[in-house]
């Protein structure tokens, strides 16, 4: 029901963002964030998290594979690698440690100046999307 509602939230604003920004933005073709269907991963209630509750799950990275390239992938890059436009996510920092600088990230997106690098996620994807695609993420990591 949460996330129904968030999407509906969601919706309503990029509908009014569109509207705002016309054209601008449509020219810019795929920026719709993707519904990801979580409903098969285990519950991690309201409460964000620091640390990865799904690290090593084997659902968890298929459907955090998928989100990541629906939603991540037209910046960072396909299967992580990143072209150069957004930093390469190979190289985060793996276990707990990398964990909260990820949702950081993950959540809150990155605005400098009022220029929007990345958008934020929390209310979009919501929690066990952003931890889904964490632990597929873990699966691609390199050292630098
Ligand atoms: C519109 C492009 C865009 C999209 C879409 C996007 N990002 Fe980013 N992301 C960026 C940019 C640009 C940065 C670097 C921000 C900065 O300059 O501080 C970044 C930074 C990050 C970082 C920090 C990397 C580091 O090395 O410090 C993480 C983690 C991250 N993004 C995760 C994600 C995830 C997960 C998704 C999909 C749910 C996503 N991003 C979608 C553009 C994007």
């Amino acid at each position: 029901m949460k996330t129904a509602i968030s999407r509906i939230a969601f919706g309503a604003a990029f509908a009014s963002l569109v509207l705002a920004a016309g054209p601008a933005i449509m020219a810019h073709g795929d920026v719709t964030p993707q519904a990801v269907d979580t409903s098969d991963l285990p519950d991690i209630g309201e409460e964000w998290l620091t640390e990865n509750p799904y690290r090593g799950h084997e659902r968890a990275i298929q459907i955090g594979t998928s989100a990541y390239t629906q939603n991540c992938a037209r910046c960072h890059g396909i299967d992580a690698i990143s072209g150069g436009i957004a930093p390469d996510l190979r190289y985060l920092e793996p276990g707990a440690e990398g964990d909260e600088w990820y949702m950081e990230r993950y959540r809150h997106g990155a605005v400098r100046d009022g220029k929007v690098y990345m958008p934020a996620f929390d209310e979009v994807l919501g929690q066990k999307a952003g931890w889904a695609i964490r632990a597929y993420l873990e699966t691609k990591y390199t050292e630098d």
